[in-house]
Order: C-alpha cells, then structure tokens, then sequence
C-alpha cells in the first residue's frame, strides 16, 4: 500500500511511530523484568546500509535495549542486508541459520531480517519458507516502522512481513545512534535511478530521492556541534542530488551551504558517478574549506564498448577529461574508484583496456570486484562465455598492477607532512591508524589518547597498502 505520494514520511506517521516505541517499551520491560535485554545490530553492504543500521539501532534503544557487540548475547538480533553481489547475500543466509540454535535456546529472542536482500521477491520467500525462526522481514522502505512491527510481533501477532516497495520513506528526525564519536555519517539522498546493466541497487533502493536542503544543512549544523571532526555525505549517486526537490538546487550548491558551517571538521562524499561529476563540483571543492581534496569516482573498467554495455553512460576519454580538469584545479586531489572484472561479454583486450586505464590515472586505491550476476538486471541475460577461473586471473592481473601503483604513490609520500583523523589502534603495538585528507591509510606511532582528533603526521614509512610516520613537532 503506497501510504502517500511524495518522498518524505508525514509527522502524523512518525508520531504514530513514537506510540508504538512507547508500547513496545512497555512491553519490553514488562518481558524482561529485571535486567535490561541487549540488542545486535550488523549491517552489511554500503555506509548508507551503515548508516540504515544506526537508525534501527536508534529506534532500538529507544524501545529500551541496548547494544551487545555479540551476537550470540543478544535478544534482538537484525540483519541488515546487501544484495549487491552473490557472496554478500550468502554471508547473510550463513549468518542467519547459526541463529536458529540460539532462538531455540532462547526463544524470548526476536530475529529481524531487513535491508535490500528483503527487497527481492525470490529471497523473502526463501526467508519465509526455510527460515521460520526469524520473526519479522522487512524492507528498505519500512525501516521507520520498526516499532510498529516489533509491537505486532510482542503482542503475539504472528510472523511479520513488510517488504512491499513505497518510496515514501525519507524520515526527519528518526533517532539515530551513532558508531563513531567523530565520524558521522549523513545520507543526503537515497534510491538510484541509472540502472547500470549488472547492478541491482535500482530494483532494491527505488527511485532516487533527495532529502531537503534544510534538513541536511541542519542535521550537519548538529555533528559539527556535537563535536564530530568527519562527515561523510551519502548518496548512490551524489551529483544528481536536487532533482525532484522544489527548490532548484544542486549538490555543489549544497556542498558550498554545509561547508559554510564554521569549525574545525572535514567533508567528505560518496559517490559520484562520472557522468554527472561536472567542472562546477570540482572548482566548489577547490574553493572549500571543508572538503577532502579526494574524490572517489567509480570507472568500473576502461573499455568504452563493455561501458557501453554496463549503460554507464561515458566514455573513458570523457573520465580522464574530468581527472585532468580536476588535477589541473585541485594539484593534490587524489582519486580512489571501482572496478569490475568480468562483466559478461568482457575479452582479455577489454580488461588490457581497463589496466592502461589504471596506469594512466593512478588511483590511490581500488574497490574491485569480479562480476556477480543479479537476476532482474540487464546483464543477467547477457551471454557470459568466460570461465570465472580467467576471471580470478585477470582480477590478480590488475591487483598487481594497483599494488605498484599504489606502493610507488605512497613512495612518493614519505618526508611529507599531512593531516590526518586516527580512527582505531592500529597492527602493531604503540599504533593508531586512521586517514589523511586524500583518504591514505596512515600509520602513527602515537598513544590510543589521540584517537579522534586530527593530527599532522610526518610520513617516513611506505608499505604498499598504506604510510607510515610520527606526529610532527
Ligand atoms: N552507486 C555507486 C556504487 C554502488 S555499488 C556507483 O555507481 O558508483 C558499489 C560497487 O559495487 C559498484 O561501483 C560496482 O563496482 C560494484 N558492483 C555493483 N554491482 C555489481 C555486480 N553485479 N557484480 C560485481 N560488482 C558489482
Ligand atoms: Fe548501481 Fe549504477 Fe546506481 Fe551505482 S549508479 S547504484 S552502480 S545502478
Ligand atoms: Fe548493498 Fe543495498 Fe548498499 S544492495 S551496496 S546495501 S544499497
């Protein structure tokens, strides 16, 4: 049922939403009177599954749980899934039938199965049919109504099932609970609409849909407030944020309203799709206080006629154009990207196509991925005549390649100074590790104390995954 025709969820439904966090905590309560029941959230996939997950996680606790790191401690556990390649689907079915022992020793517990998997006819069967310990499947779009369903399921109503589609879904002012105490993550858009022939993203995520500018403005006012030094925008497809909203707006434009916010943080987005990444992005990003000079934008292989065929609407002379232009602009902008091997159809001259690609760019680092076939998508009926055992060579070829891209560009690093936010410990003892404004892995021989605070950091060290160095004087 399409309970409304625009984007954004009407207050009247979130305040319904609020009255059932309140039975449901109530109920709660009444079922585990005398200690507090813990919560497990996992999701898989992209940050704005991530960030999905904080916002379960959110209403969670406001329903009164609150969050356990193991699994197999919890009373309310949620998978929040990815559909984008078979493996991540599989870990998530592994994931799922280890709980089924746990729910027979427990079965006061709740299983919850969400996300994009769940947006698939095929696989919420298959959830309903051989997994009938999971309490309740929902979809992308229903995530706002969790406390609903969780009251449905505690009041003794039966298995619950909301995978339907409704692009009704953008909610101001849901709880959220956030991971990291310096980096926040902040969906600006959501939904994607360029229906590249091998990805399934479109059929799971629906239209694409941005949220308003005066929301994402405010909701950025209050990380910098609350103190965080990163936020990272999320989109599939930042550059065409705007669209469909009343006010004509872009997303330099609202890269150029967040940056205006005074503090000491760094911007961050993700991801532009090369056919819409324009000259007036690049020049608000050299102008900017704020933003990383790091653009991560996916080529995903460097033969315009398997371009052609993944419907990505470029040409590999129109992305190295936009390279260009924006180390003309940018001198130290750093580019990291996607990659995919094998995409049906693709000959080795292909894939020799996407190695020169890579020599002449120099990315930074590389996302790759062997081409996994999604049913519904374009290319699924493409004929795929290579084995996958060439496949896994040619993926290694061009491992090796971005190794030494890489090691040499890190090379080329020590003895300079940069900025980075140490996110974790790192490796090795006496270290913390975290990135530097064009996104390198940066190694520091500094105490666990400085975690979440920039700090500039002299570079000695070269490996070939990421630097070394000690912070400066
Ligand atoms: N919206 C982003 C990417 C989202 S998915 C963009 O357009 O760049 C992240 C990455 O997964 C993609 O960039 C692509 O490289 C990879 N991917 C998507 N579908 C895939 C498939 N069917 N097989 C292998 N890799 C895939
Ligand atoms: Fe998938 Fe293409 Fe959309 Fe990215 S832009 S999510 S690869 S369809
Ligand atoms: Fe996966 Fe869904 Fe993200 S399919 S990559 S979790 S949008």
């Amino acid at each position: 049922m399409n309970r409304c025709a625009k984007t954004e969820v009407p207050a009247e439904l979130l305040k319904e939403q609020e009255r059932y966090t309140q039975l449901a905590k109530a109920k709660v309560a009444e079922i585990y009177y005398g200690r507090t029941p813990k919560y497990h959230v996992h999701s898989y996939g992209c940050q704005l599954n991530v960030s999905d997950g904080e916002k379960l996680k959110g209403q969670l606790e406001a329903m009164g749980y609150v969050e356990t790191g193991a699994v197999e401690d919890a009373d309310f556990v949620i998978y929040n899934t990815c559909a984008v390649r078979e493996n991540a689907e599989d870990r998530a079915f592994g994931n799922l039938g280890a709980l089924k022992n746990q729910k027979r020793r427990r079965p006061s517990m709740l299983i919850a199965i969400c996300g994009c998997m769940t947006q698939q006819q095929h696989n919420a069967d298959r959830i309903k049919k051989s997994f009938p310990f999971v309490d309740i499947v929902f979809g992308t779009h229903a995530m706002y109504r969790l406390p609903e369903m969780v009251c449905s399921r505690l009041m003794g109503r039966g298995r619950v099932f909301e995978t339907e589609e409704n692009n009704c879904d953008i909610v101001e002012g849901m709880p959220v609970h956030r991971d990291s105490g310096f980096k926040a993550w902040l969906p600006i858009m959501y939904g994607c609409d360029n229906f590249c022939s091998y990805c399934i993203v479109p059929y799971v995520r629906g239209r694409e849909r941005s949220r308003r500018p005066e929301e994402v403005v405010k909701e950025a006012r209050q990380i910098v407030e609350g103190g965080y030094k990163e936020i990272m925008l999320l989109g599939q497809n930042v550059n065409s944020y705007g669209v469909g909203l009343e006010e004509n707006i872009n997303f330099s434009e609202l890269l150029r309203r967040i940056d205006a916010i005074e503090g000491d943080y760094r911007i961050r987005f993700m991801t532009s799709h090369p056919k819409d990444c324009t000259r007036e992005l690049i020049d608000t990003i050299a102008e900017s206080k704020h933003v990383c000079h790091h653009i991560h934008l996916p080529v995903q292989c460097g033969s315009n006629r398997i371009l052609k065929l993944m419907n990505r609407r470029y040409t590999v002379e129109k992305y190295i154009e936009l390279i260009d232009y924006a180390r003309e602009k940018i001198p130290d902008v750093t580019f990291t990207s996607d990659i995919i091997v094998g995409f049906p159809g693709e000959t080795y001259e292909d894939f020799c196509l996407t190695l020169e690609l890579l020599k002449r760019v120099r990315f930074n680092a590389l996302y790759t991925f062997i081409y996994s076939k999604r049913e519904g998508t374009v290319a699924a009926k493409m004929e795929d005549p290579i084995p996958y055992e060439d496949k896994s060579r040619w993926f290694r070829e061009l491992l090796a390649v971005q190794e030494e891209i890489a090691e040499s560009y890190y090379r080329n690093m020590v003895g300079k100074r940069v900025r980075v936010l140490p996110e974790e410990l790192g490796k090795t003892e006496g270290t913390i590790t975290g990135r530097d404004d064009g996104n390198n892995i940066v190694n520091i021989k500094a105490p666990e104390s400085l975690i979440g605070s920039f700090v500039e950091v002299d570079i000695d060290t070269a490996f070939n995954w990421a630097v070394g160095g000690t912070v400066a004087e």
